[in-house]
């Protein structure tokens, strides 16, 4: 028998389609990033991570070594997406963040993913969680960085959750000293 989703991946599986939604927007122009719905984005995801990290994961009661581990990864991989959202957005940073974001939502939102643990809680429990969540703010945001540190920061934020910033070109922030991008 297929397990339905409980009202807690209801609700913040309904969340990721949003942010995937903003993403698509964002890409829709193909060259460069549309600066509205990436800002959306970055808005949304924000708070989306902020209430896993401070609403549900600290809501697990006694876990298992298992989803002590998956919570462990869950939480290495928000701080690379929180890590990614730092600089100016590119198409790099763009196709980097939706290759984690894919298998991240994906652990949280799948039959035995972390929303499930949640949603096996005390009814009264569960009704509490979705009342926090819905009160929680959008958080005030600082405008994108431009130092180059802000991009080799969310490299290792993405090597500890397991990443590589993969096929797609390399920032100029990131070109080995004395390689001119205009030769290439
Ligand atoms: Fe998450
Ligand atoms: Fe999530």
């Amino acid at each position: 028998m297929i397990k339905k989703p409980g009202p807690i991946a209801l609700v913040m599986a309904q969340d990721h389609a949003r942010l995937d939604r903003l993403m698509e927007e964002a890409l829709d122009a193909r060259e460069s990033i549309r600066a509205e719905p990436f800002w959306d984005f970055r808005q949304g995801l924000l708070r989306h991570i902020g209430i896993e990290e401070t609403i549900l994961l600290p809501a697990l009661k006694n876990p298992s070594p298992e989803l002590k581990a998956l919570a462990a990864q869950l939480r290495l991989e928000h701080g690379a997406l929180t890590n990614l959202l730092v600089p100016e957005p590119t198409q790099e940073i763009a196709a980097a963040l939706r290759r984690i974001l894919e298998p991240h939502n994906l652990k949280e939102e799948s039959a035995d993913g972390f929303y499930s643990f949640l949603d096996a809680r005390p009814k009264e429990e569960i009704e509490n969680l979705l009342l926090k969540i819905s009160q929680a703010p959008e958080l005030p945001l600082r405008p994108y960085s431009q130092r180059p540190e802000a991009f080799k920061a969310a490299l290792r934020a993405m090597q500890r959750a397991g990443y590589e910033m993969g096929t797609v070109p390399i920032s100029p922030n990131t070109q080995a000293p004395g390689s001119n991008p205009e030769e290439a």
